[in-house]
């Protein structure tokens, strides 16, 4: 189990229906530590980049449509096994498979509307922190006194 760091990105509907702070609460009150975060309307080409592992499956199009349809939070949270971890916070991909207590669990009932998105590895996670964000919007703590965080 290592420091990692994990793309979340707070989807249209997410924002729309006024998640962000909880999602950001969830992810704070277990202990990760907020390394970078911005409110970004991403191109199609964009959206197709980061879900180019998914460019043949039937429900690409509509993915992409609807990640257009408003506004994204974009964030990147760094703790132990955050990739792993932050997955089990935001729940299963569809969200009836979701337990109850996690983010999707409690606010979603549609896999199309799932209000939320976590990397699913480290592997993923460098790629998609890549292609959201500049290096230098990404902050260390390097120099702050922040030993008691985890
Ligand atoms: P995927 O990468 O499989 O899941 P996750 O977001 O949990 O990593 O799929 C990406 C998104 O595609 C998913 O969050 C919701 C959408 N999606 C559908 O609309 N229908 C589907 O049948 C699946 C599997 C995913």
């Amino acid at each position: 189990m290592s420091t990692e760091q994990t793309f979340i990105a707070v989807k249209p509907d997410g924002v729309q229906r006024g998640l962000v702070g909880d999602i950001i609460s969830r992810f704070e009150k277990r202990g990760y530590k907020l390394v970078a975060l911005k409110m970004v309307s991403p191109s199609k080409e964009h959206l197709e980049k980061h879900y180019e592992d998914l460019s043949e499956k039937p429900f690409f199009k509509g993915l992409v449509t609807y990640m257009l349809s408003g506004p994204i939070v974009a964030m990147v949270w760094e703790g132990r096994d955050a990739c792993k971890t932050g997955r089990s916070i935001l729940g299963a991909t569809n969200p009836l498979a979701s337990a109850p207590g996690t983010i999707r669990g409690d606010y979603a009932i549609d896999v199309g509307r799932n209000v939320c998105h976590g990397s699913d590895g480290v592997e993923s996670a460098k790629k998609e922190i890549a292609l959201w964000f500049k290096p230098e919007e990404v902050q260390s703590y390097k120099n702050a006194q922040f030993d008691w965080i985890y």
